[in-house]
């Protein structure tokens, strides 16, 4: 893997886009508290929970070859040893639930035997039989995993604000959109 001691500019805008994209499909579940059953507000609030999760799983796919081919900065050498493997260890969970997510929400909507619609796009059925019991097992995982990448992202956000606040170093400035030249 080649290292570099940056972040390109096309990994920072995809940590952004993913982040927000993350926190709107989040968002969007609420639909289901806002509107009743039946009402069509509720299932457009779903077909575009899917849509812009297929979206993220793509943006995803992107991301992880970026990573496999840029590598990532070292992190700074004031950092004590059980503070990388922290950080390692986040960043690793935090790229395993960007992957996990789409994957249970793809297999879900087809266990419930929906096809996977992109925006209207185009549409991709279910290759199996639906499984109602199936579908409610990844369900709950989906949504577990869904409030584990918040809190995670939570505690990771806190870390980086330590990081510039406490520790003034530039982990935080070198994630932002103004200090790259690398665009790959
Ligand atoms: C990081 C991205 C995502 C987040 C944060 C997220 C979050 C959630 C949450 C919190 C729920 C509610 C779970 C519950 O009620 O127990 C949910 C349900 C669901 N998600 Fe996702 N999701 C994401 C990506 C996806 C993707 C990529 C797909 C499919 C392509 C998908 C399909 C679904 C479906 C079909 C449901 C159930 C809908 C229903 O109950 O009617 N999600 N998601
Ligand atoms: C859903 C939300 C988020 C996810 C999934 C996420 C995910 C990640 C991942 C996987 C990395 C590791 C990058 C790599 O080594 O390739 C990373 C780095 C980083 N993230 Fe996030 N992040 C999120 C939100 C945030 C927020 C809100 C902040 C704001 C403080 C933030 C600040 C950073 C910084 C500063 C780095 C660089 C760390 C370093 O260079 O070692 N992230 N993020």
């Amino acid at each position: 893997m080649m290292r570099s001691n940056v972040y390109s500019s096309s990994q920072k805008a995809l940590h952004w886009l993913l982040f927000v994209l993350v926190l709107g499909l989040y968002g969007l579940t609420f639909g289901d508290s806002l509107f009743q059953r039946g009402d069509p507000y509720r299932d457009f609030a779903w077909w575009l929970h899917i849509s812009f999760g297929l979206l993220l799983a793509a943006l995803v796919v992107w991301r992880v070859v970026l990573r496999l081919i840029n590598g990532a900065p070292e992190l700074p050498a004031s950092m004590t040893g059980i503070e990388r493997i922290l950080a390692k260890t986040g960043h690793v969970a935090l790229y395993a639930l960007l992957i996990v997510i789409p994957i249970l929400g793809i297999l879900l909507t087809w266990f419930r035997g929906d096809a996977l619609s992109f925006f209207g796009l185009f549409t991709i059925p279910a290759p199996f039989q639906p499984d109602r019991s199936t579908a409610g097992l990844i369900k709950e995982l989906h949504g577990l995993c869904a409030n584990g990448i918040l809190i995670l992202a939570g505690l990771h956000a806190g870390a980086g604000l330590w990081h510039h606040f406490v520790r003034k170093d530039d982990v935080l400035t070198r994630m932002l959109p103004a200090s790259s030249t690398l665009t790959r």
